[in-house]
């Protein structure tokens, strides 16, 4: 998780501040915050902009908010014991722990923000330049005694000689004075499709930007482009500054449902966010982010209704329904963004509460209405969203696979960043694990292209049986019992970023069964409604499937064996589409005919999928 304090409205952190019991003050940034014995520790650190991972929303499940308090607290609660076992004994949960008198509190490894790493990339696209805005280039006199026309019907007049009639918006009628007293009388004027006038400015050379965002739950992609040219000019990403609030989609949508304020703080959050990406990207070419005229967000459909203040309410309930499915076309202006004034935002559609717009741009670009064989596009976050698609036919689903694919639930675990171990190599004789790890460092967790390495190395050597429970008669030096049962020594405390050992729990297997048998029961259904046995290609998308090992993933049992072990990393095809949408209307219009055109499974009441879920959590079960 990203330090937040960049973020506009946070606090600079103040080097002389030293500790004192009003206040509390955290370290190593040294931020302080007024001491309130009311409010836990994690609350504190929100309201001053110190970023602390806490997966679960603080409801006080998944242990990642553990922080080292010094000061008076209050005492923990039978769960808190139980989730700080493990580590360091003066370690408390930020969630659930007060300070009674104010203090210090030291952030820990690997609770402290990390820098992530965030996939920009995606499958490559060859496109047409067909945006949706143009721009003109006009000489204009100003009115003359001989020709005592109005500002406007001169502008009109000129940029109708086509015989195009056009909208002028109001903001436009009131720069008009100023522009027409340009003696040179050269305009830029951009028109978007519909004949609607968006900006005009002096000069024959403006530029005309858009910028293509994907809205991640747990990161945010910006990329800028010029649109007169369709040529990228800059990629900005960071980590959504939501996840403070939870790690996934049900975490946030529970903090605001039918709670305007809590929506409030967490959209603005968003809007800061993409303000300052679009303004980071602009300054790399030295332009102003009021040259944005255009803009396209894709994103799942609980952020789509965050961003855009719709009450999630109702995505969390059966059936799930969101507000609206169809793509949204607005002002930008009335999001908030820091745009030109008449910019534009367009939303592609989405196609139900947990497959959203985000999965329709996967589906733009990966073209999935033009497979020529069986083709299951897998995109695995903190949901699971799957599309498979034959010639002629596409069905897609969502499962609640949890957010142990990223790190989430897993007591080692963590995001792809420094530190994360994202691959694994088993020995089959001595069980020491080879470990490779972001950024060369000493490991400080488990990253989800770690734990399937590990895992599904574990399970073909007969450390975890089929069930899933670690083998007593495999019990050695690094298969161990502990107060939990058995574990898997991953590194020991002196090859670790920390002073204890770093393992593989039980418990850690158990939360990746889940999410595989929930994954792979939704690609058997699919499989069954198209009625095939066989795939002829998986693409993964996104960050876990761009850097998980395909071959792991397919001994693990995320999906069956396709035909020649063609599997292909499409990396962040949720930000490609969204580029394709950005500079050719008939990509968005394409969009539109995806998402009317993908069927929608709902796996939750299908009559199958509690069997096929059961069966799939099996390791080396069925294929
Ligand atoms: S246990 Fe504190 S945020 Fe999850």
């Amino acid at each position: 998780m990203e330090d937040i304090s960049s973020l506009p409205g946070s606090c600079k952190p103040d080097p002389k501040i030293t500790g004192n019991e009003k206040s509390v003050i955290f370290q190593p940034t040294g931020r302080r915050v007024a001491a309130n014995p009311e409010k836990t520790i994690l609350d504190l650190a929100l309201e001053v902009g110190v970023g602390i991972e806490s997966a679960c929303g603080g409801k006080g499940r998944c242990g990642k908010c553990r922080v080292r308090p010094e000061g008076p607290a209050s005492e923990p609660s039978v769960q808190e014991k139980d989730l700080l076992s493990r580590g360091n004994d003066q370690d408390r949960l930020a969630c659930q722990t007060r300070l009674l008198q104010g203090g210090t509190v030291w952030l820990q490894e690997p609770a402290r923000s990390q820098k992530p790493v965030i996939l920009t990339t995606g499958p490559p696209i060859e496109l047409q330049m067909d945006p949706m805005l143009r721009s003109h280039e006009l000489k204009l006199s100003p009115p003359s005694l001989a020709d005592p026309k109005a500002l406007q019907d001169l502008l009109l007049e000129k940029l109708g000689e086509g015989g195009d009639v056009y909208d002028l918006p109001l903001s436009i009628l009131q720069d008009l004075p100023k522009l027409f007293k340009d003696k040179k009388g050269c305009f830029t004027v951009v028109t978007r499709q519909g004949n609607q006038i968006l900006d005009i400015a002096p000069g024959h050379e403006i530029p005309v930007l858009g910028l293509a965002v994907d809205l991640g739950t747990t990161t945010i992609v910006a990329y800028l482009f010029d649109l007169k040219n369709g040529l990228p000019l800059a990629v900005e990403a960071q980590m959504n500054p939501q996840i403070s609030y939870g790690d996934d989609v049900i975490s946030r949508i529970g903090y605001c449902m039918g709670n305007p304020q809590r929506m409030s703080v967490l959209s603005s959050q968003i809007r800061a966010c993409i303000d300052t990406l679009a303004a980071k990207a602009c300054k790399t070419v030295n332009v102003s982010p009021r040259r944005i005229m255009d803009c396209v967000m894709v994103g799942n459909t609980a952020m789509h209704h965050i961003f855009l203040g719709f009450d999630p309410v109702f995505l969390s309930q059966a059936p799930y329904m969101p507000v609206t499915k169809h793509g949204i076309d607005i002002k930008a202006r009335d999001t908030g963004l820091a745009f030109a004034k008449e910019a534009r935002l367009y939303w592609l559609p989405v196609k139900a509460g947990f497959v959203g717009a985000d999965t329709v741009s996967v589906a733009l670009a990966v073209h999935a209405d033009e497979v020529t064989q069986p083709t299951l596009i897998l995109d695995l976050g903190t949901n699971g969203e799957m599309i498979l698609a034959v010639p002629g036919y596409m069905v897609c689903c969502s499962t609640a696979a949890g957010p142990a694919f990223e790190g989430g639930h897993i007591v080692y675990g963590m995001r792809a960043g420094p530190g994360a171990i994202e691959a694994v190599e088993v020995d089959s004789e001595s069980l020491t694990c080879k470990l490779t790890v972001i950024g060369g460092g000493k490991p400080l967790g488990l990253c989800g292209s770690g734990l399937v390495s590990l895992i599904s190395q574990l399970a073909a050597l007969g450390v975890i049986t089929s069930g899933g429970s670690f083998n007593p008669r495999m019990m050695g030096s690094y298969l161990r019992s502990s107060p939990d049962g058995l574990e898997y020594v991953v590194a020991f405390a002196d090859q670790c970023g920390f002073d204890h050992d770093l393992v593989l729990t039980s418990q850690d297997v158990s939360e990746i069964q889940l999410a595989k048998g929930a994954i792979r029961a939704g690609v058997e259904i699919m499989m069954q409604e198209l009625g095939i046995t066989k795939l002829g290609e998986v693409l993964l998308a996104g960050a876990f499937g761009n850097y998980l090992d395909p071959q792991n993933a397919q001994q693990l049992g995320l999906f069956p064996q396709p035909e020649q072990n063609r599997i292909l990393g499409v990396g962040n095809a949720a930000g490609t589409g969204s580029i394709m949408a950005l500079i050719s209307s008939k990509e968005r219009k394409h969009a539109d005919f995806l998402s009317l055109n993908m069927h929608y499974l709902e796996l939750t009441t299908h009559p199958d999928f509690q069997e096929l879920f059961v069966d799939w959590m099996a390791f080396n079960g069925h294929d």
